[in-house]
């Protein structure tokens, strides 16, 4: 059955046959059927459909693609957050707080937070996410993590190479071989790509020859690549990611010249995450330096019980325009199409006919109003029944 979506103000297509960077149409509809987005123009000349959802001259976006969160959790670290906002610097040594209460909770609890989550997610406009494991950091609980992440998305990722867990501190070599081995060898099925936080600047996570180890073992058992890079520091975690082909490289903090020209150059997408630093209290990535060297951009919320617990892409649109001087053309069309780049996905992240029916509805008459009118819940993803 067909629906048509009309009394569409200002439609966000990211179809260049339409006006503008983001192939804006005004007066628009959009036909949908099978799921699938099968037709988008002016209103005036839409075909016939069985059913009709006029929003009332609102703006319509394709929905936000959320390519970076750790929703597979128990408990919060609200106390750490307190800390931080009092001067202590995060570095990565509240992870295991969460492992010791994510390995404690029953699989029901789990999956009620992620659900929690995901419906938090989907209110606030984003329609498509990635999920990373990462707080099991042994053989069952990833695997734990990895299936119930896989019950509400496809983009599911491996990241035993989280931090080294404090059973097995002074012990790396060893963590790292469980992780290349039986752990890679358990996870594997049930994921698309492998993660790795490439920092040498924490004191539990890796640095760049395990890196490479870990990534290269999961290249070699069909996953793709993603890395957590340059979050702390200047670190060889920018440089792997683009040399080994990952699809993205996440945080991008901390750049040097020769990180810009790989990104630049390279296939990776530089997917930048603002509410992280916002709520580490750090510095802003340079996105301005790297749209002008050609690098390509995404924005996603990290959403994490730590280093930065938002679930709101409208907020790292509105942290990306006025904190780092992202157009909010710039910043929308990181938020979605830039987020399926990240995930190597084409059926996302725009309008086009064959897209994914994934319509976001702003109470809005524009899509400006996402970064000029921040903290007011303006997106919600459209419900087609
Ligand atoms: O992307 N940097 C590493 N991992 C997460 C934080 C996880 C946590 O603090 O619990 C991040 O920021
Ligand atoms: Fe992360």
């Amino acid at each position: 059955m067909s629906t048509a979506i009309t009394g569409i103000a200002e439609l966000v297509t990211n179809d260049e046959r339409f006006n503008g960077e983001l192939g804006i149409v005004t007066d628009a509809a959009v036909v949908l059927d099978g799921g699938r987005v099968t037709w988008v123009g002016h209103a005036s000349q839409a075909p016939p459909a069985d059913e009709q959802i006029d929003v009332g001259g609102r703006a319509v976006i394709p929905g936000f693609v959320d390519s970076h969160t750790h929703l597979v959790f128990a408990g919060d670290r609200a106390e750490e957050f307190e800390a931080r906002m009092a001067g202590r610097p995060y570095d990565g040594g509240g992870i295991a707080g969460t492992v010791a209460a994510t390995r404690a909770a029953s699989d029901e609890q789990l999956r009620a937070n992620l659900a929690r989550l995901v419906g938090e997610m989907r209110a606030q406009g984003t329609t498509a996410v990635e999920v990373k494991g990462g707080y099991g950091l042994d053989v069952e609980n990833e695997v734990r993590a990895l299936r119930l992440a896989r019950e509400v998305t496809e983009d599911v990722t491996y990241l035993g190479a989280h931090v080294v867990p404090p059973e097995f501190s002074g012990r790396e070599r060893d963590y790292v071989d469980l992780v290349t081995g039986p752990m890679l060898t358990a996870c594997a099925p049930h994921a698309r790509w492998i993660d790795v936080f490439c920092e040498p600047a924490s004191p539990t996570a890796f640095d760049g020859d395990a890196s490479r180890e870990i990534l290269l073992a999961g290249q070699r058992a069909g996953l793709g690549l993603r890395v957590h890079g340059n979050q702390l520091s200047e670190g060889p975690g920018v440089r792997l990611a683009v040399e080994l082909g990952a699809a993205s490289v996440d945080h991008c903090t901390h750049l040097s010249a020769a990180d810009v020209d790989a990104l630049a150059t390279g296939t990776t997408v530089a997917t930048l995450l603002p509410t992280i630093e916002f709520s580490t209290r750090s510095p802003y990535p340079d996105a301005r330096r790297l749209l002008e060297a050609g690098a390509m951009l995404a924005l996603a919320t990290d959403c994490n019980p730590g280093s930065g617990y938002s679930s709101s892409m409208p907020l790292a649109i509105a942290l990306a325009v006025r904190e780092m001087r992202m157009t909010p053309a710039e910043a929308l069309a990181a938020a979605n199409l830039g987020g399926a780049q990240a995930l190597q996905r084409d059926d996302v992240g725009h309008l086009r006919p064959g897209a994914r029916a994934d319509l976001t509805v702003l109470d809005a008459p524009s899509y400006r109003h996402l970064a000029y009118r921040p903290g007011v819940p303006l997106a919600r993803a459209l419900e087609v029944t």
